[in-house]
């Protein structure tokens, strides 16, 4: 059982890792992302206060996502273990995420950060496609599915997100370089932190994440 943390910039490909990796070792894959994106389709109250911030790609408040984050915690298939996808976003997450782990007489075993450069991630978020049915991840070039525009999983149909603009893309790499990339030495120095590069092909950085869970 482990409780693991990924961290990166936009692109780097925690969702794409995160839902093999959760396959893989039976892990619960909880992304704020998806979360937060399920509630704006829903038109809960949750979505209706984060969807302009989201729109805008700036972090959602705190205080929002803790408690979103919070309930989900509350559910039954967390006990099991799980890989956490765009959180904690930055230091504050990640003391609220400490005390309601504290709160269940556990805490996290593992962070991986996937180093992306630049272009890479530009180049990945341009292109993403993303399936409206099951949430799984395709790239127009990198990662095409089968038939274009259908989901190889479960026949859904793709779309572009819209936080997927050059404009929005500039604005989420700045608040990452600003509120989350602290994250790296907190964790740090925490002993847990495991730094991968992830501009590579993705089975490469899967197999290497492996790896660094058999031997930690
Ligand atoms: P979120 O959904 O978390 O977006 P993000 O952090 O910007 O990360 P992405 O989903 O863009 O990237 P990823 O690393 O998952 O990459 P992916 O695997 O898809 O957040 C969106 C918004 O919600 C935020 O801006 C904020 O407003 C809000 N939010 C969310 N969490 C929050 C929080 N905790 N606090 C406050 N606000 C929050 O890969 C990208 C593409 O590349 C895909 O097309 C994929 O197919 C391709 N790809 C992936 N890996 C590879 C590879 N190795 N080689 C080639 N192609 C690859």
């Amino acid at each position: 059982m482990m409780r693991i943390v990924l961290l990166g910039p936009p692109g780097a490909g925690k969702g794409t890792q995160a839902r093999v990796l959760a396959r893989r070792l039976r892990l619960s894959h909880i992304s704020t992302g998806d979360l937060l994106r399920q509630n704006v389709s829903a038109g809960t109250d949750f979505g209706l206060e984060a969807k302009s911030y989201m729109e805008k790609g700036v972090l959602v408040p705190d205080t929002l996502v803790n408690k979103m984050l919070s309930r989900r915690f509350d559910e039954p298939d967390i006990k099991s273990g799980f890989i956490l996808d765009g959180y904690p976003r930055n230091l504050n997450q990640a003391r609220a995420l400490e005390e309601i782990l504290k709160t269940k007489g556990s805490g996290i075993d593992l962070v991986f950060y996937l180093n992306t450069s630049e272009g890479v991630i530009i180049q990945r978020l341009t292109g993403r496609r993303v399936c409206k049915g099951c949430g799984a991840n395709f790239h127009a070039t990198n990662m095409p599915p089968k038939v274009e525009g259908v989901c190889d999983n479960c026949g859904g149909a793709l779309y572009q997100r819209t936080d997927d603009v050059a404009e929005t893309i500039k604005n989420r790499l700045e608040v990452y370089a600003k509120e989350s990339a602290p994250l790296i030495n907190y964790y740090e120095a925490s002993g847990k932190l495991k730094r991968l590069e992830a501009d590579g092909e993705a089975g490469v950085v899967l197999e290497e994440m492996v790896r660094l869970i058999k031997f930690s």
